[in-house]
């Protein structure tokens, strides 16, 4: 589908995810028709530039950036429609000015007055930004039931830094925009493999009769990267891994894998069934025996020798934030009762990826024990989320012999062997979807919070611990999650 006349209004025009990924996927988009002709993109910044200065800024992280290739006459149409205001987020005058451009693009490009308000900027700003607009009359298109434009707001995380900071920052936004104007990012809803979660289980027959406590022993999701903090330093250092991404993605993931077959796949319908999975879930008694948090030493990454947490630029040699974080959820519904949700993620891990493993109970019954040589282990349905995008079965099966020996084997589906078609990348399918006002894959409010009243008990768990667990650079984490699943009698899958 091709978004109707409209245009963007990017807040954050210097920072990393406008460079990175906003940019490029509006580049993208335009590559592969899918922006309306007279789609037109307006920088706001505090810097001294012209609208060229802002045009050059888009096309170096378009040419670094940009997953199509470059062509001239993309770029040329769709750098016509660039416009830049110069300003504070304090600046009647600026927020004026941005009004007045607006109007001229309606008349010279066709924007049909529509636009979106793309906050790439830290949540403290929100208020002064969405305040001004609504004060310049910027946040109301008028009604669009009737035909009139619509304006929405789109921003990223983080969405507070607890529940009561998160409650804060959607009545700033919702006191200004109505709710279903607010689009919140979560990149991972955007993944072609995450949306496949509910094709795979919704559009089949064989796995829903399963997928429940009769049948699955424990769910392991995991999310692992490589890499370290980088140059986030300033961000991440008293965030930490489990407000950076359990909050967000982990916690949306789980509630796919975990929740009923929605009345359809409307924005409505969809939240109403993840809203649900987490309001069922339950922490553990003993946060001290069933959570894990490390961070990370020195040790090795590609080969190569790194540095340490605290030795990053930019960290506070005693910084207490974690980089590791693992936890235990119950959710506590007649499907799910009893199955344990193993959530973890870290940086500087083994290697960078990221799964869902559905871990079923063992047979109950092996006729053939005697002359097993290796026990068998439990079967799994594993959703390779990234890199290797696809889904593995796991079960046992005989080796060739006279011997009545089983072992592990794997079944596999890659995406690269059945599909030619490329996956679009994660903002571009998002930001389309603002732009078609198709809001689905966006968390809402009353998630946001669901997901931050989960993890308070177990950060304010966390707070007073010091230091994290060490954990070596190019390992999969402390001792202490090895320690977690042990007490369970499991134990992580290294991937
Ligand atoms: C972001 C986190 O949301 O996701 C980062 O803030 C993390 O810390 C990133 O590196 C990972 O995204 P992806 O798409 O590479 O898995």
């Amino acid at each position: 589908r091709i978004a109707g006349p409209c245009g963007m209004v990017l807040f954050g025009v210097t920072g990393d995810l406008s460079r990175k990924k906003v940019m490029p996927a509006i580049y993208d988009l335009a590559n592969r028709g899918l922006l309306p002709p007279g789609f037109s993109l307006v920088g706001f910044a505090r810097r001294d530039w012209a609208n060229q200065d802002f045009a050059q800024i888009v096309h170096d992280s378009v040419k670094q950036h940009a997953r199509t290739p470059f062509r001239e006459e993309v770029w040329r149409q769709l750098a016509e429609g660039f416009r830049f205001v110069q300003g504070d987020f304090d600046d009647d005058r600026a927020f004026e000015q941005l009004r007045l451009t607006l109007d001229e693009l309606d008349l010279e490009r066709g924007t049909g007055g529509n636009f979106a308000f793309y906050l790439a900027i830290p949540p403290g700003f929100f208020g002064t930004v969405v305040g001004q607009l609504e004060e310049h009359g910027l946040s109301k298109g008028g009604d669009p039931a009737s035909g009139g434009p619509w304006r929405r707001v789109v921003v990223e995380k983080p969405f507070g830094h607890d529940l009561q900071s998160a409650r804060e920052l959607n009545a700033t936004l919702d006191g200004v925009f109505p709710p279903e104007s607010v689009f919140r990012i979560d990149h991972y809803l955007g993944k072609e493999t995450v949306q496949n979660i509910l094709a795979m289980r919704f559009a089949n027959n064989m796995f829903e009769p399963i997928w429940n406590s009769n049948y699955v022993d424990h769910v392991q999701i995991t999310m692992a990267e490589d890499i370290g903090i980088g140059g986030r330093a300033g961000y991440y250092d008293g965030i930490g891994a489990a407000r950076d991404v359990i909050q967000n993605h982990l916690l949306q993931l789980m509630a796919l894998v975990a929740m009923e077959e929605p009345t359809s796949f409307t924005a409505d319908a969809l939240a109403t069934e993840k809203q649900k999975v987490l309001a069922s879930v339950v922490l553990p008694q003993r946060l001290d025996l069933t959570t894990a948090r490390g961070q990370y030493a020195a040790g090795w990454a590609g080969g190569e020798k790194v540095i340490g947490f605290t030795d990053e630029e930019g960290i506070r040699k005693t910084s207490t934030t974690e980089t590791f974080a693992a936890i235990t959820l119950h959710v506590e519904t007649r499907r799910w009762a009893g199955v344990p949700f193993y959530l973890r993620t870290g940086k500087r891990l083994g290697r960078r990826v990221t799964e869902v493993a559905v871990v079923f109970k063992r047979a109950p019954h092996l006729p053939f024990s005697e002359t097993a040589t290796e026990e068998l282990t439990q079967n799994a349905l594993v959703i390779r989320v990234q890199p290797d995008e696809g889904m593995t079965m796991r079960f046992g099966s005989k080796v060739p012999g006279t011997a009545m020996e089983i072992r592990d084997v794997n079944m596999d589906f890659a995406y690269g062997g059945s599909f030619t078609e490329a996956s679009a990348e994660a903002y571009e399918r998002l930001i389309l979807d603002v732009l078609l006002g198709d809001p689905p894959l966006f968390p809402r409010r009353e998630e946001v919070e669901l997901s931050w009243r989960i993890l308070d008990p177990i950060l304010d768990h966390w707070a007073d611990k010091g230091r994290p667990e060490p954990y070596a650079s190019g390992t999969w984490g402390p001792e202490s999650a090895d320690a977690m699943l042990a007490r369970d009698d499991r134990t992580w899958r290294r991937p």
